[in-house]
This record gives C-alpha cells, structure tokens and sequence, in this order.
C-alpha cells in the first residue's frame, strides 16, 4: 500500500562497524572488538548498528553476528548477498533487517547497486523467504527510477540508495557532478516513496557530503561507516558519531528545497 505523500520526518543513523573488524583481523586477535564498537556508537546516537558479512569473511565473522544479534538492545541491519549460504543465517538470526548488496571478492567495498532488474526472477522469492521470517528487506540500489520500479516488484520493503558516486564526486571537487548525481536521488527517493517502498541512504557519506542527503525528506535512515571508524581514531567513536547524528539533525531541521552544496 503507498505511503502518504506526507514525507517523514524522522532520520535514523545506523552505524556500519564493519572496518573495527577489518582492524582486529589485521593481527588475527580480538581486538579491537565490534561489539564494544556498537555498544559507544549506540552511546553517540546511533539507532541501530549495520553489519556486512561477506562471503570471504574479510572482516564481520559469523561469531560477531551471533554477538551483535544476542547481545545488542538496537535494531542489527545484516548486510550481506543474495546466496543460499547467507539466508540460512539470516534465517537462524533473524536481524531486524537484510539489507541485499551485490558482492565481488575482488573489490575493496561495495562498488555499485543490486541488480534488481536483471535479477529479479532471483530476487523475488529471496526477499519472500526473508519477509516471511519476519525480517524487513532493503535493496541496495542505485538512484536509478527503473531499478526502484523493479525493487517495489521484488517485494522489498525499503531500498538504500548508493550515494558512493555522489561523495566521490564531492571528493574531487566537482560540483556540477554532486548538484547532478544529487538529483538523481532526489528524484529516486521521490518515486520509492510514492511507490511504498522505505527510503535509506549511504556510502562514502563524511560531515561534508551527508547534510543534502540528510535534508532528503523521504529519506529516513542513513547507513555510515568507513568514515566514522576512520574519526573514531582521532577523538572517539561515540564523540564521531554524535558529530555526524547532529550535523544530520541540524540538516533535518533546516530542511528545505534548496539545491545540494556538498563540499569535499
Ligand atoms: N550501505 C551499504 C549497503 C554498504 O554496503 C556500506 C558499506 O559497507 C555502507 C552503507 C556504508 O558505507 P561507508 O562504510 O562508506 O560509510
């Protein structure tokens, strides 16, 4: 059933603490430990904690989402692909959400959105199995109108909008680029929401890119990561995450239709 027109409010801040586990992997030990990573960004303002587990085990292992899952008293946004091996874990731990992400072992992170529309035949009883479990579902999608038509008819029941090419844009200084990727989202949060679907955000996003995203009004949750664990080295990770959980509400408040200013 679509949702008013009567955009949300609200914007909640989910904290990918991902890259703690890179660095405890690096020595092969149990530290740094992401749990206590979640419990201080809980502490700085995060509504929930986000968490990939890949195929190769590169960071996130399967006893760190045991842990998050058990021990954890805000919502687990369990990242992972689309493979028979994941749902059966999904299905054990039943996070609060799945949120489906393509997966390359080559790349660094997640380069690029689903494929909902190519693989759609796929994607759709996938997503039924999940929904089924009482887990909500989200598409990691680029800003692109035909792939959130495809997500409604997966059967999701929110898409997360890729804004990595939006902050690499912003990184290289090049505004024409951010005012035009910045659109394309804009337009893309409009159509999921009038289709139903839930609408977050994330990749890539810094204190200088997430405030046009944040002013966003469909736009209800912003998933952050790399670089919050990256300023948790210089002053903390709850005093990072307070930072970025105020610049997002001060976007909120002042939310406007103004065009995005995105600096690098
Ligand atoms: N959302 C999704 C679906 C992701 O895969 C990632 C990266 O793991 C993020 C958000 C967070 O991106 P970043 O770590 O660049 O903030």
């Amino acid at each position: 059933m679509p949702q008013s027109r009567s955009a949300p409010r609200a914007l909640r801040l989910g904290v990918n603490i991902d890259h703690v586990a890179t660095l405890r992997n690096a020595r092969g030990g149990i530290h740094p430990d992401p749990l206590r990573a979640a419990h201080l960004a809980i502490e700085g303002g995060a509504d929930g904690i986000t968490a990939h587990l890949r195929e190769d085990r590169r960071h996130i292992s399967d006893t760190d989402i045991t842990r998050l899952k058990t021990e954890l008293t805000r919502p687990l946004n369990l990242e992972m692909a689309a493979t028979e091996e994941m749902l059966g874990i999904a299905l054990r731990h039943v996070p609060n959400a799945c949120c489906l992400v393509p997966e390359r072992r080559e790349e660094r992170t997640t380069e690029g959105g689903l494929d909902v529309i190519g693989g759609l035949k796929l994607l759709k009883p996938f997503v039924g199995k999940l929904r089924d479990a009482g887990i909500r579902v989200s598409l990691f999608v680029e800003p692109d109108l035909k792939t959130i038509e495809a997500s409604a008819k997966a059967g999701a029941n929110i898409v997360e909008l890729h804004t990595g090419k939006y902050c690499h844009l912003a990184l290289d200084n090049d505004a024409a680029g951010v005012a035009r990727e910045f659109e394309r989202h804009r337009k893309a949060a409009v159509a999921a929401h009038a289709l139903g679907l839930e609408v977050h955000a994330g990749h890539g996003l810094t204190y200088n890119t997430v405030a046009p995203i944040a002013r966003l009004p469909e736009v209800v949750e912003l998933n952050i990561g790399h670089f919050l664990i990256g300023e948790a080295i210089f002053g903390g990770l709850s005093s990072a995450v307070r930072r970025m959980r105020t610049l997002m509400d001060d976007a909120r408040s002042e939310m406007s239709t103004a065009p995005a200013k995105a600096r690098a």
